[in-house]
């Protein structure tokens, strides 16, 4: 159960429903600790990080369960725990986004530095310096951050960067706290939006989320809600990118199109025909080699976001002519170069830029997954490539996909977990 056989040049086409969002229904699990009474949340996917996630909030001591048909209840009426263990810190990022709640709802917090995908340094000074700000004390000792507040009182906060989790995490511990809380330059990607919404449902008083400045009005108590949570907006582009590199006719149900503009407009250039259909559809029909898309550059929300980039660096290796990807997120995000150049693809990274010279065909190869967004561009690029790949480390693209093979198979791909 360790590797996908993909047998390459199959035509994608049918109708498929993009999955919920993972980046957004982490931070919104974070969140039903503030509250004591119920919450349900709907479409969560089945992803390894979402089974993580709920080993954290048990861990804590609440209960929390996901049925087959992606409903997560959480109840955190006897959460006693504030501490997460260094193991399950390392299984994902967004481990983190649980400091600003776990404060809020203990006024203490022990965790450690959390893992996540290999991109490079991931640092969490702004987390910190903004938790501080609100009046946590902090220090770092053998390994292990911790926190405590007798009263988080909010305050402006500027963010140097507009850091999603940074943003999330200030969000979840001013939910609560003393007074008001604005951030300044805060992230604008739809899953702050998403963690508004949960917010208020749960009573809360946030505003702004999607623009750069977002209030957060703190309240004294929450209560239980439900929620469900928005499409994956990187698992959308992962089949765009699909049916753009392999051809194909398909359309894509369940998504906000609005989210994904920037890798519409890209794939579009690429010369697949793309057909907005209302606000949650889009049918995108790649019929020729894909075209070079000249130059991309990654950036925050509604740029081109960086989770993209692997997937489309997909399409583009098999493009007619140069298309010149440049990074600005994180240091490490080419990791699939080397794998897609044992596929046949030319492609040269200078720092931060990789230059990729579009070759008429892949090949089928043995190809290794070391990240979650670096395996699906190779899942991409064996859809497209001429005979049989073997993808392996599942284990990063099963943190992020709800069971991508079957998705895929039902598009007409050849595809199998072995
Ligand atoms: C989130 C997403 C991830 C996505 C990324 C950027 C989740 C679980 N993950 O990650 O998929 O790739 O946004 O869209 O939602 N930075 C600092 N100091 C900090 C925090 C961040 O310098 O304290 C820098 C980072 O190194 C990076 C940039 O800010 O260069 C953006 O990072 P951030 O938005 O925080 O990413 P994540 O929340 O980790």
């Amino acid at each position: 159960m360790n590797a996908l056989s993909i047998s390459g040049g199959k035509p994608l086409s049918g109708s498929v429903r993009v999955q919920g969002a993972k980046n957004s229904v982490l931070p919104i699990l974070a969140a039903t600790i503030l509250s004591r009474e119920p919450c349900v949340i709907h479409n969560c996917p089945g992803l390894l990080d979402v089974e993580y996630t709920i080993r954290i909030l048990r861990h804590l001591g609440c209960n929390a369960e996901q049925d087959k048909d992606g409903n997560v209840s959480v109840s955190a009426a006897d959460m006693s725990g504030n501490e997460i263990p260094d193991s399950l810190m390392r299984k994902m990022r967004s481990s983190v986004i649980f400091m600003g709640s776990i404060l809020s709802r203990t006024g203490e917090a022990v965790l450690s530095r959390p893992g996540g995908c290999d991109l490079g340094p991931r640092p969490i000074g702004l987390h910190l310096a903004a938790l501080r700000q609100m009046g946590a004390k902090i220090r770092e000792e053998g390994g292990n951050i911790f926190c405590s507040a007798t009263e988080l009182v909010g305050c402006e906060i500027t963010l140097e960067i507009p850091s999603v989790g940074a943003t999330e995490n200030i969000m979840l511990a001013a939910a609560k706290a003393q007074g008001h809380t604005r951030i300044i330059n805060a992230a604008r990607e739809p899953e702050i939006e998403d963690l508004q919404a949960f917010i208020n449902a749960m009573g809360g008083r946030v505003s702004g989320a999607g623009s750069s400045f977002v209030t957060i009005e703190g309240v004294e108590t929450l209560h239980g809600a439900e929620h469900r949570v928005i499409p994956d907006r990187i698992a959308a582009a992962t089949l765009l990118s699909a049916v753009a590199a392999a051809g194909g006719d398909a359309l894509l149900n369940d998504i906000r199109t609005s989210d994904i503009s920037a890798v519409l407009t890209e794939l579009s250039n690429a010369g697949c025909i793309i057909g907005v259909e209302g606000a949650s559809s889009v049918r995108i029909r790649a019929t020729r080699r894909p075209k070079s898309m000249g130059h991309i550059r990654t950036a925050p929300h509604p740029g081109f976001p960086t989770d993209a980039q692997p997937v489309v660096m997909s399409v583009a290796c098999i493009a007619d002519g140069m298309t010149v990807f440049r990074e600005t997120m994180f240091e490490h995000r080419y990791n699939h170069v080397s794998e897609l150049i044992r596929m046949g693809a030319k492609i040269d990274v200078m720092d931060k830029t990789a230059v990729i010279h579009g070759v008429p065909k892949l090949s089928g190869a043995t190809v290794a997954a070391t990240d979650l967004r670096s395996g699906a561009s190779l899942v991409v690029a064996a859809l497209a490539a001429e005979g049989t790949s073997e993808v392996s480390g599942l284990e990063h693209i099963d943190r992020g996909y709800d069971k991508l093979e079957d998705t895929l198979a039902s598009m007409g791909a050849e595809i199998r977990r072995t």
